[in-house]
């Protein structure tokens, strides 16, 4: 996601929102941690853990890319267990032992590919998703490994963003909020996140809002 929010500044974004919107960008975590703010994952991630994941817990990042949503965590704070399909680990199938994770952090590709998606980011993504409903199967696997793999209480950390499909809204985070309650997970927190500069337009016409904010579901593993 990160990804796309480079290319889109380098694509010509305008400036910080920070002052029409009032909202902090500070380095994490700050205090009051708040639900909302403008920034990166990088940024944000750090409050996510603070606030529901304790120092020294196991952490299954079974999307770790590149590893942004990590450059802002000390190392050694959390014992992390880094995987991706890059690198040969399929969430849908973890290495793990049943009830051995208190958490995992889930960032699948959150939108189709397609006309309107650059290549360079769906291979990047490895991301297979011909439209919406894929890309929700796709979360929908990677959550019902976590109940597998996730020990009781333990907490899942979904990072997501709603997309547009033909024209018609797709609430990508409502539909994962639902299914996480039917996995038997019990929802802690949303957070958002506002980007920074102003994502780039293909065209010069537009029939829905631009998307520039992104979520992250935390849920509680109950049964
Ligand atoms: C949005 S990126 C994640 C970025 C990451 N959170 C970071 O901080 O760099 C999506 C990631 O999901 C991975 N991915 C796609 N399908 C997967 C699957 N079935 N199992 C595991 N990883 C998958 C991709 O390889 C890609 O690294």
């Amino acid at each position: 996601m990160e990804q796309l929010q480079t290319e889109n500044n380098a694509a010509g974004g305008l400036s910080d929102l920070t002052d029409v919107l009032g909202v902090a960008v500070s380095p994490a975590p700050t205090f009051p941690i708040l639900t909302g703010r403008v920034g990166t994952n990088a940024d944000q991630f750090p409050d996510v853990l603070e606030m529901y994941v304790p120092e020294g817990a196991t952490v299954a990042d079974v999307t770790y890319g590149k590893g942004v949503f990590w450059r802002n965590i000390p190392d050694g704070k959390y014992n992390l267990l880094a995987t991706d399909l890059q690198t040969g680990t399929d969430f849908s199938r973890l290495p793990y032992e049943n009830q051995s994770i208190d958490a995992l952090v889930l960032d699948p590709p959150y939108m189709h590919g397609g006309v309107t998606v650059k290549a360079s980011i769906n291979e990047c993504y490895k991301n297979q998703n011909t439209s919406h409903a894929s890309v929700v199967r796709l979360y929908a696997a990677g959550i019902l490994e976590a109940a597998r793999v996730l020990r009781k209480k333990g907490r899942i950390i979904v990072k997501t963003q709603d997309e547009i499909e033909s024209g018609k809204q797709r609430l990508t985070h409502v539909e994962l909020i639902s299914i996480l309650e039917s996995f038997g997970f019990c929802i802690l927190d949303i957070f958002v996140l506002l980007q920074p500069s102003i994502p780039a337009m293909r065209e010069q016409y537009q029939k829905s809002a631009r998307k520039n904010h992104s979520f992250a579901i935390v849920g509680e593993f109950r049964s």
